[in-house]
């Protein structure tokens, strides 16, 4: 993992021409030893998600590249409903718990990712005997999940995404199980109940495409809200799937300003960064969009150019100083994944294709892009 300082002083120069020699190479020192969750040190936590492929095969030059680089971890699966619990009686507990041990040896924020969710559910947990569940019987089970998930971790997982993409788009509440079979109360229902079991987690709201403003102001009425009403909600988090030219800067600071006036904090949850073309002027994380694969959806399958590895560098340039100006509003900047390599945004929404929306590449190589972020501390 370590990189020449020559190296790096070149990298550096070519993404961030402003930067000096002298400053590029202390850094470069700097970084040797350590990484960009110590550079951010007093703005915010720095976080990643982890695999269940590294959690499987424990993979160690991952683990020690996350522990080196991050402070925050997120699970991409391992804690999701489906995976975690896939049947009323059966629990899965060993990726989830190598996970919180990970975390918890490295003294990291660890987050619960995530306890209502429409997507990777067990098949049957919204039936029963082939028709629609009770309302009763749907409650109980969501009490049931949030006891014995929330209660296993209790004082080790930092923070729950107790809801996740519970709105859908300019279209209010998103029409899932949840919302049909116990309507929108499902909502401060989990957050009570996580609250009861660990009083001292942080409970969050997280969902994408919250730089549209008629979502967004969605999000922070029901915040507001819960507020008022004592429903105990510590966060937003903003999931930021971004691409090259969405979503607009202006757009993500007045979401961010206006969850901060909400009173609640702003977490950055899912960060990356789309470089490949599009194939609507649409941008969605709605995990159901399947699009079919074609050769020029896919014009960089065997390594991205330099010109697209500077334009990707000051986009990720551009989103980390808009985060830096709200440091005092964000508690944490995750990116959704470490590599290149196991990012989802391989398959999704065209599957078979070979994207760069991280920080390190498929070698596990810092990028432009990591060096156009550290450099914004230099
Ligand atoms: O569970 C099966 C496993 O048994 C099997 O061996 C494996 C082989 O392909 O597939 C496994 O399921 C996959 C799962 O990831 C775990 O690897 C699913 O097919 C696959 O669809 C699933 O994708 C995840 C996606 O959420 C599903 O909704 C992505 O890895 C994950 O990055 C993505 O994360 C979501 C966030 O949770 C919420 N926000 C949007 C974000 C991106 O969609």
């Amino acid at each position: 993992m370590s990189l020449s300082r020559r190296d790096f002083c070149l990298r550096a120069a070519v993404s961030v021409p402003l930067l000096s020699l002298l400053k590029a190479r202390a850094m470069a020192q700097a970084l040797q030893e350590t990484g960009l969750k110590d550079l951010y040190k007093h703005d915010f936590l720095i976080g990643t998600a982890v695999s269940n492929r590294t959690l499987q095969q424990k993979d160690e030059a991952m683990l020690a590249l996350i522990a080196k680089e991050f402070s925050a971890i997120s699970p991409e699966n391992c804690l999701k409903w489906g995976e975690v619990h896939p049947d009323t009686d059966r629990w899965q507990w060993e990726l989830p718990d190598r996970y919180v041990q990970f975390g918890l040896d490295h003294k990291m924020f660890i987050l619960g990712h995530t306890l209502v969710w429409h997507s990777q559910i067990p098949r049957n947990l919204f039936m029963e005997a082939g028709s629609a569940v009770s309302r009763d019987i749907l409650l109980k089970r969501l009490e049931d999940h949030i006891r014995t998930l929330v209660g296993r971790f209790k004082g080790k997982i930092t923070a729950w995404d107790v809801v996740n993409e519970a709105v859908d788009e300019d279209k209010g509440w998103r029409k899932s199980g949840w919302f049909n079979i116990i309507g929108p109360e499902c909502l401060e229902k989990a957050f009570h109940l996580a609250h009861e079991v660990d009083g001292k987690a942080q409970l969050l709201y997280n969902d994408y495409n919250l730089h549209n403003p008629k979502k967004a102001e969605f999000v922070a009425e029901f915040v507001r809200d819960f507020k008022k009403r004592g429903v105990p909600i510590h966060g937003v988090g903003m999931q930021c799937h971004e691409g090259m030219d969405y979503s607009k800067i202006e757009e993500l600071e007045a979401s961010i300003l206006l969850f901060a006036k909400a009173g609640v904090r702003v977490h950055i949850t899912e960060l990356d960064v789309d470089i490949l073309p599009r194939k609507e002027q649409t941008s969605t994380a709605e995990v159901s969009t399947r699009y079919e694969y074609a050769d020029t959806l896919n014009p960089w399958p065997k390594g991205l150019p330099e010109e697209m590895e500077k334009k990707l560098a000051k986009r990720y340039e551009e989103l980390f100083r808009l985060f830096l100006k709200h440091r005092d509003k964000i508690d944490r900047v995750t990116t959704w994944g470490t590599s290149d390599d196991e990012s989802w945004k391989n398959s999704f929404p065209i599957p078979g294709r070979t994207n760069y929306p991280l920080l390190f590449d498929r070698q596990k190589q810092r990028k432009a892009a990591y060096y156009a972020v550290a450099a914004l501390k230099g």
